[in-house]
């Protein structure tokens, strides 16, 4: 290889191996939550607590602190529907989306309303969001 594609490859290795470091790998994470919570404020916050507000507000829905891999109906005190206590539903990132955009079509029977949050991105945010409260 003559030595001028090398030094042009090594430049681009270099390039590449800057671009994936600390910086953009977490930066669009913090973005991400930043709007998750807004979005979380807009939507959820007024029937869930959500990070620091736990104490405070148990409010008309369960904490969603934690909620990602948990399983549905397991907050203790709660008084959840008999539908979504027999549901046998773990929350995964999937189960969160659907549930998120369609409640009440997914779990007839549920005590949630329906909230229709269908755009993917806004789903991811509120996402990364809850994960970020664990
Ligand atoms: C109008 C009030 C209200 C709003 C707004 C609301 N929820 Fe709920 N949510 C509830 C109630 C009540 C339950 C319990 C449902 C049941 O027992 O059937 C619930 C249950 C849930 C559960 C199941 C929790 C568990 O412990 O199994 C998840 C997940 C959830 N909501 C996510 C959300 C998200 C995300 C938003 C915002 C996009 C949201 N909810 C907006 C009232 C609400």
């Amino acid at each position: 290889m003559p030595q001028s594609v090398r030094s042009v490859l090594a430049g681009c290795l270099l390039l590449t191996g800057l671009s994936a470091g600390p910086v953009l790998a977490e930066e669009p994470d913090a973005a991400l939550v930043a709007e998750g919570e807004a979005l979380f404020d807009r939507v959820c916050r007024r029937c869930h607590a959500g990070a620091a507000d736990v104490e405070e507000r148990v409010g008309y829905g369960p904490t969603l602190i934690g909620v990602v891999g948990r399983e549905a109906g397991s907050v203790e005190g709660f008084d959840y529907s008999e539908a979504l206590e027999q549901s046998g539903i773990v929350w995964t990132e999937g189960a969160l989306a659907a549930w998120m955009a369609d409640n009440d079509h997914m779990l007839p029977g549920t005590k949630m309303r329906h909230v229709g949050v269908e755009d993917p991105t806004e789903q991811k945010a509120i996402i990364a969001y809850l994960k970020a409260t664990e």
